[in-house]
């Protein structure tokens, strides 16, 4: 459609969350409510985006700016909240004088493409176009009037309802394709005489269908994409229908889920065949699983790429993590970021590794502290070991050769290079470069004091 100009309205405080947070930075599934509606809103190719802001300004317009970096976003400025109308006023002057206006709420984060796509093709250039929805509990929600034809007529507030029509389920869902020509005209009329003072974007309604306009809608199939937010019961409601819809993408592309309504998404996961996810998982970022990758329950992974026939074993925490084909990770490791663990290598419980390279076929199996290390093939790492990497100044590389075995409970001090093959002694604690396809032990001898018993009783 030429000249679609979409408005975004997101200037409201959003009493009822109790929060100092701008309303539209509440997140779902780890995303801006106004992020979610912009990304819709780009779908449709608008000629412009107007969004209208003003309740914590600034803070709105980096968000969104650090996000989009790309985009160019048209910001009006609404200085005090006298209502949806009154901001529709505010993004007047940036809109092109013909074509047609879409609105959008802030605060309604799920809204759908298809209801949208819907709603255009049923502009034809002079009509308004509405997009309704039938709600059983209804309180909170502008109610659609009709005439005795059944044609809508106007959109009565919640506050402003009578007894008789706080019955009507039929109500306003905030999203309008309106025509620009006239905009001006209407908004200029709007009054504030109702109960809250404000200037309503509804009252166009009832103006329009007073000058002969065609007042056309679309029902909206889903509630949740119809749903605003304006309390945290709200927000919690709108998180599980965005995590529900989220699980259904992934059981529809053929990902194994023990519990649909057990796993959060909080980004992108992407995964081949015959994958696995336990119960109770998070995947935050952008999450890349290959082909029959098993996820134990309680696992967090972020911003992660599992490779083929890796199985990661309950309660495990990965971020910015690579892990390898054919690896058993966990159960209860923690691998932080900047670690690589190379094909069929084994990271046991209660090991955490951070900034590391694990060499094919290395088990690092309990207990243990791996950090900038660079740890070669076929390593053996021992219970209870750790890297010493940090002097209180500074981080300090660890470097292992290959078939190196380190005994348990090993300090390695680094800086340090253990030659390939060595063998280092349980318990030493290495603070030299160790020789290749040696023994090195850096342990007190143990002694045995004959007698010392019986002289002390
Ligand atoms: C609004 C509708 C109501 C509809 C409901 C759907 C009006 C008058 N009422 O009610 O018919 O059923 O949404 O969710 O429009 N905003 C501004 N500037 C303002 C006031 C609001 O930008 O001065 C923004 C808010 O940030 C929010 C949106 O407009 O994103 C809606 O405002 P809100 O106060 O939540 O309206 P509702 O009472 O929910
Ligand atoms: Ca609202």
């Amino acid at each position: 459609m030429q000249n679609l100009n979409i408005v975004v309205l997101a200037a409201g405080q959003g009493k009822r969350m109790y929060s100092d947070l701008p309303k539209v930075l509440h997140k779902i599934g780890n995303k801006t409510l106004l992020e979610h509606v912009i990304q819709t809103a780009q779908r449709l190719c608008p000629t412009r985006v107007v969004i209208v802001y003003g309740h914590g300004g600034e803070q709105v317009k980096s968000h969104i700016n650090n996000i989009f970096a790309d985009n160019e976003f048209v910001w009006a400025y609404q200085e005090q909240q006298l209502g949806t109308g009154h901001a529709l006023k505010c993004a007047l002057p940036h809109l092109t004088p013909n074509g047609a206006t879409l609105v959008l709420y802030g605060d309604v984060p799920l809204i759908d493409i298809e209801s949208l796509t819907e709603m255009l093709m049923k502009y034809d250039g002079s009509n308004i176009v509405m997009l309704t929805a039938m709600f059983d509990n209804p309180f909170g929600y502008g109610r659609i009037i009709r005439n005795n034809e059944s044609q809508i007529i106007g959109i009565v507030e919640e506050r402003d309802t009578s007894q008789g029509e706080k019955f009507i389920k039929e109500v306003n869902t905030g999203f309008y394709i309106l025509p620009n020509g006239r905009l001006t005209d209407w908004v200029n009329n709007l009054s504030n005489d109702n109960s809250q003072g404000e200037y309503y974007i509804t009252d166009l309604i009832a103006m329009a269908y007073n000058e002969g306009i065609d007042i056309d809608y679309i029902e909206a199939k889903h509630h949740h994409t119809t749903m605003g937010v304006n309390n945290k019961l709200q927000l919690e409601y709108l998180e599980r229908m965005f995590q529900e819809s989220c699980a259904k993408i992934l059981l529809n592309s053929g990902i194994t889920l023990i519990d649909k309504k057990r796993i959060d998404i909080r980004g992108e996961v992407n995964a081949g065949r015959d994958c696995v996810i336990d119960i109770n998982c998070i995947f935050e970022g952008r999450v890349v699983l290959g082909n029959r990758v098993k996820i134990g329950a309680g696992s967090i992974l972020k911003n992660v790429i599992v490779d083929d026939d890796t199985e990661i074993k309950p309660y495990s925490i990965i971020e910015d993590a690579q892990i390898n084909k054919s690896c058993v990770i966990g159960p209860f490791s923690r691998i932080r970021p900047q670690t690589v663990i190379n094909q069929q290598a084994h990271v046991g419980n209660f090991v955490e590794i951070k900034n590391s390279v694990i060499g094919c076929g290395s088990k690092v199996n309990h207990l243990t502290y791996i950090g900038d290390a660079d740890i070669g093939n076929a390593v053996n790492i021992g219970a209870g070991s750790v890297t010493c990497n940090y002097d209180g100044k500074n981080k300090h590389k660890t470097i292992i050769g290959d078939n190196v075995f380190v005994g348990s409970g090993t300090m390695l001090v680094a800086p340090v290079n253990l030659g390939e093959g060595g063998v280092i002694g349980a318990g030493s604690t290495i603070t030299k470069n160790t020789e290749p396809h040696e023994l090195s032990v850096a342990r007190a001898k143990q002694i045995t004091v004959f007698g010392w018993l019986k002289r002390r009783r």
